[in-house]
């Protein structure tokens, strides 16, 4: 799979999809991440890509001529599956929207910016528009970098254990049970007795009770599902 981001602050992307999992699976040839600089697609000198508002309003908008000029650059190279959009103002990402993601081929995603694009680009460029939450950030970069990890890990082979990712917290709409690691003891901090009773089926039978109990306490919206 492949994913095109296009921003105005490419350095913001570098580290959070330049190691572990998300690196890797790039190294492994599984997926293509490449971020593009909104200002290599400015046809003014000055490489500016944002201008006043129409009507007056504090803060620069991000102009269509340089997004266009970017995704239309793209487009004719390959088919793209979405275009994304990260914003406060989008659909609230989820598990979900990771699953059917990673199975698509190529996707674009452009960032906002902390003070908005013109909404052209919303409504003739964009397929998606996709929040991470009911906060605001100063610009969409860490929420491209967010859908991009969670899509990249659910890539077949991108994890060492394939099981990990169909375990994960939601993938079910259950939190996922405790785990524990060597000491069985710390502080007299005691490892739950059945983990260390070799009884696979029972264990499964706790992980299981576990993650309903800990999804009835923090996340019963889940349950309602
Ligand atoms: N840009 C600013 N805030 C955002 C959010 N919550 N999700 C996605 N993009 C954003």
């Amino acid at each position: 799979m492949r994913i095109d981001i296009i921003t105005v602050l490419p350095e913001m992307l570098e580290s959070p999809l330049g190691c572990s999992i998300v690196k890797r699976a790039c190294d492994k040839g599984l997926a293509e991440i490449h971020v593009h600089n909104l200002r290599d697609y400015t046809t003014n000198k000055h490489r500016k890509v944002d201008d006043y508002p129409f009507g007056g309003d504090a803060g620069m908008v991000i102009q269509i001529e340089p997004v266009d000029r970017c995704i239309s650059t793209l487009k004719a190279q390959r088919k793209y599956d979405e275009v994304i959009f990260t914003a406060p103002d989008g659909e609230i990402f989820n598990q979900r929207m990771a699953n059917s993601m990673s199975m698509l081929e190529n996707i674009i995603i452009l960032c906002g910016h902390y003070k908005g694009i013109d909404y052209r680009i919303r409504e003739h460029l964009i397929t998606r528009e996709i929040s991470i939450g009911d906060y605001v950030l100063t610009g969409g970069e860490m929420a491209a970098a967010i859908i991009t990890d969670s899509i990249i890990r659910l890539l077949p082979g991108a994890m060492g254990d394939e099981q990990s990712a169909l375990t994960d917290s939601f993938q079910d709409n259950l939190l996922e049970a405790p785990i524990y690691t060597r000491p069985a003891e710390y502080n007299g901090w005691r490892v739950p007795d059945i983990l260390l009773s070799g009884h696979e089926a029972r264990i499964d039978a706790w992980r299981h009770e576990q993650a309903l109990e800990r999804t009835r306490r923090l996340r019963p919206d889940l349950l309602a599902d």
